[in-house]
């Protein structure tokens, strides 16, 4: 491994996660209408809360996969022969959705925990907030495709990918909800 090699397995660890990256901003963009959990309680609490809406699901999912296969077709273009990472054929749609979804999920996953810890819709809860989406991509991913997970973030250096991508991660999410505030599409900050 040249110091070019290690450097590119950390760029395409950054590259094959942007469906998981899109999601939550695409979320806030699609979301209103009806909440996931109808409103209903529990224990007294919502179960998850007004800001978990179909809208927001399935544009988030969806947005997710649609960045993915604009990503596939760029390196099909470009004649990559694993998809510039995204694993081979018959895989690499079917990572796109578990990535995708899985972010959506694991930030509804994130709100369930937030309401079980009585915190309202909204309020702040850090590292819970800019990691609940990327756990659930992560697990998703690795349920399904774990051969995928191991080689692109776990296995050799390219667990340097995954300490930067969490870096990486985290400051997008900072930046992005930032901007999504001022611009007066997001009610808070974070
Ligand atoms: N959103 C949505 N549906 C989703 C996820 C997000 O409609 N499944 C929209 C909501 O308008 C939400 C906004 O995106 O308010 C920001 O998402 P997020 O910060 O995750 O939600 P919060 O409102 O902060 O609620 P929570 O405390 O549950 O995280
Ligand atoms: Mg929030």
């Amino acid at each position: 491994m040249t110091a070019w090699d290690i450097a590119l397995t950390v760029l395409i660890g950054i590259w094959v996660f942007v469906p998981a990256l899109l999601p939550n901003p695409a979320a806030v963009l699609f979301g209103g209408g009806r909440p996931i959990d109808s409103g209903r309680t529990w224990n007294g609490k919502r179960i998850l809360g007004d800001g978990k809406t179909w809208r927001g699901f399935f544009g988030g999912g969806f947005a997710g996969v649609a960045i993915g296969l604009i990503q596939i077709g760029i390196a099909y273009l470009i004649g990559s022969s694993d998809l510039w990472g995204f694993g081979p054929f018959w895989s690499n749609v079917g990572i796109l959705f578990t990535l995708s979804f899985g972010a959506v999920l694991g930030d509804m996953g994130g709100s369930l925990i937030k309401r079980r810890m009585g915190k309202e819709r909204g309020a702040e809860v850090p590292i819970l907030d800019q990691y609940d989406f990327l756990i659930g991509a992560f697990l998703l991913t690795a349920l399904f495709y774990p051969n995928w997970i191991y080689s692109t973030y776990i296995g050799g250096w390219s667990i340097l990918a995954l300490v930067v991508l969490l870096l990486v991660t985290y400051i997008l999410h900072r930046v992005v909800n930032i901007i999504g505030y001022k611009a007066g599409v997001k009610n808070e900050p974070w």
